[in-house]
């Protein structure tokens, strides 16, 4: 069916400018406001320039980071049966689409037409969609440039009516505080028809300091990622940040059922924040970079009730905590 279509035209890139609420203070202005609340954290999106992304891919590839294959697993052994459950000739919604590579899957089996990446990474996501189209000539590769937080908005409209598959893999979706993820998972639901469908990833708890290993590796990869997102504070506030002066932690907050990761000072130290601010941090202070929630089976179920799904289906495999959901509505509102 799919060599009947005509050859597709270059990757589109369509960027999402920041609502009013959002736009009052630049990316600049919020990122000093966090690092000088209490608790300090500067948000998870900016682990990803050039050499963050670069990180990522190498952390996929650690013998610790288990999510990676667990979820390869999962999908292995039950792509059969997904296929059954999700629409073919579709246009696929890669959500926070880094490399772009676990959608090969679906590309591969045949049921895209479209394929449209959505990040705040531009270079890593405009090189996903070169790749792509290079190797999928029959597919369209288009992207959006986004921030998440923002909520979500897919400014290319679809075409030919075609059904839509959100995919949302890698347990991105333990980034967002649990209120954000539901809401974050509404505005798909919002974006739906019936036919679509949502494929999401959700890693679940497991053995405390398995997954502290998984974001703690022995040979510093983890670490070198998030203490890399000091050189991006430095380059967005014109701040002053000794890498040097901080260590990588990684701890499991049982409460809150998530893995936090914080870069601890190791010595007494003030910093320039630029725009006449400075942070000063007593030694042993930490900074939150980014927090994954780890969400049972019956938490994630409830995080897509909440965000109006149902008929849900969740793919696991024994043994493993990890589930994937293929979600779909009957009506075009919860
Ligand atoms: C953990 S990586 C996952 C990449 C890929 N989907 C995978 O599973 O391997 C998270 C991705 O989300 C993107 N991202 C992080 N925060 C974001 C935000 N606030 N808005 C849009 N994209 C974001 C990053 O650039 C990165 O590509």
């Amino acid at each position: 069916m799919l060599s009947t279509l005509p050859t597709a035209h270059a990757p589109r890139i369509a960027r999402v400018a920041a609502p009013p609420t959002f736009a009052a203070r630049s990316g600049a202005q919020q990122l000093r406001a966090t690092l000088l609340a209490s608790p300090r954290t500067i948000a998870p999106k900016w682990l990803y320039d050039a050499r963050g992304c670069v990180l990522y891919e190498a952390i996929t590839e650690l013998p610790e980071y288990h999510l990676p294959r667990v979820e390869r697993a999962i999908l292995g052994r039950h792509q059969p049966e997904m296929l059954r459950l999700l629409p073919h000739g579709a246009e696929l919604i890669d959500i926070g689409s880094g490399d772009g590579l676990k959608a090969r899957r679906w590309l591969d089996a045949g049921i895209v037409c479209r394929y449209i990446g959505v990040d705040i990474a531009e270079d890593w996501l405009s090189e996903a969609l070169r790749r792509g189209q290079a190797r999928y000539p029959q597919v369209q590769f288009d992207g959006v440039v986004t921030d998440l937080n923002w909520g979500l908005q897919l400014p290319l409209a679809r075409e030919g009516n075609r059904p839509r598959i959100f995919w949302y893999p890698g347990s991105s979706i333990g980034n967002f505080e649990p209120v954000a993820a539901t809401a974050l998972l509404a505005q798909m639901r919002a974006l739906m028809q019936p036919g679509d469908a949502l494929v999401l990833a959700v890693d679940g708890p497991v053995e405390p300091a398995r997954m502290v290993r998984a974001y703690d590796d022995a040979a510093g990869v983890t670490a070198a990622f998030n203490l890399n997102v000091l050189n991006v504070v430095n380059r967005e506030l014109g701040a002053d940040f000794d890498p040097a002066g901080f260590r990588h932690r990684a701890v499991f907050n049982a409460d809150a059922s998530r893995i936090e990761m914080h870069l601890v000072a190791t010595r007494a130290q003030s910093v320039d924040l630029g725009a006449g601010r400075t942070l000063s941090l007593t030694a042993g202070e930490h900074i939150v970079t980014e927090h994954s929630y780890k969400h049972s089976a019956e938490r994630a179920l409830r995080l897509l009730r909440d965000a109006g799904f149902n008929g849900v289906q969740r793919f696991d495999i024994e043994g493993e905590a990890y589930g994937v959901y293929v979600a779909g509505i009957d009506h075009a509102k919860p």
